[in-house]
């Protein structure tokens, strides 16, 4: 059944594998960016998905876009919170600026998109919620302090919201992928990554976008319904939980 679905930060790397495979199983698919207008130009000239272009970390943003998607698609019955940044350093040199940007993007981001929807969403009597999490929020990372806080902080809210949407039909799931070939892995040190963290997968390589996706496509389909607040790992063996 083809349904409306909104992917945050969906013009890129895991965002852009979720909506496109969204996509190819029949739903309407509206995704957001914040940045990168070029990147979001190609994706929407190859995919001919809707794009918009709001900062998840705003909340009027997120209400007045929630707003224009459902006058423009229809009812969100379906919302990936996918947007998500980095700003790593060692804590001793980590900024306030560092901390704040990550916690307004990762952990704010899902109060803000969610919120706006979420009346709807109680109303139909049907909803399909999957945060986009982190093994790195699962186990704590190195000169992550702020990105781990926030990606453990997206599992505490996915397990708070489960309980409350549960007797409305609405299940809230996360997603904690580990080291995927995208961009956010790409911007680490090559050696890094080749030293300290591939060895550390004990399948031996870095995950692609699309296996993310499949783990989002499960989640939101009708015969998902009885499985809410709970937390697909999906690391190669990084971290067993
Ligand atoms: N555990 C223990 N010590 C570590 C360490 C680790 N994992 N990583 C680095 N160190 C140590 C280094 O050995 C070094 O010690 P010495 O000075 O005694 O040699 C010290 O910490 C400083 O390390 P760097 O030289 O790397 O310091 P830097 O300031 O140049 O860089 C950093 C710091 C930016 C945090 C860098 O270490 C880094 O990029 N680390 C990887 C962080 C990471 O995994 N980010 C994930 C991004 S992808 C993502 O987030 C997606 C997802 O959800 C998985």
């Amino acid at each position: 059944m083809g349904r409306v679905a909104l992917v945050t930060g969906g013009t890129r790397g895991i965002g852009a594998a979720i909506s496109l495979a969204l996509k190819a199983a029949g739903h309407r698919v509206a995704v957001t960016y914040a940045g990168n207008d070029e990147a979001a130009a190609r994706f929407r000239a190859e995919s001919g998905i809707a794009v918009y272009k709001w900062s998840v970390a705003d909340y009027e943003a997120c209400a007045a876009g929630a707003k224009r998607v459902e006058a423009e698609l229809g009812p969100i019955e379906i919302l990936v919170n996918n947007a998500g940044i980095t700003r790593d350093a060692p804590f001793h040199r980590m900024t306030r600026e560092q901390w704040d940007e990550v916690i307004r993007t990762n952990l704010d981001g899902l109060f803000n998109m969610t919120h706006p929807i979420w009346p709807g969403m109680r109303e139909r009597k049907f909803g399909r919620i999957v945060n986009i999490s982190s093994i790195n929020g699962q186990k704590g990372q190195f000169g992550q302090v702020n990105y781990s806080a926030s990606k453990a902080g997206d599992l505490g809210f996915t397990k708070a919201l489960a309980q409350e949407g549960a007797k409305f039909g609405i299940t809230v799931n996360a997603v904690c992928p580990g080291y995927i070939e995208t961009d956010m892995v790409r911007a680490v040190d090559p050696k890094i990554v080749a030293e300290k963290i591939v060895p550390q997968i004990p399948v031996g390589r870095l995950g692609t976008a699309e296996e993310i996706a499949r783990c989002v496509l499960f989640l939101v389909s009708e015969e998902a319904g009885f499985i809410t607040g709970s937390t697909i790992s999906a690391n190669g063996g990084m971290y067993m939980i």
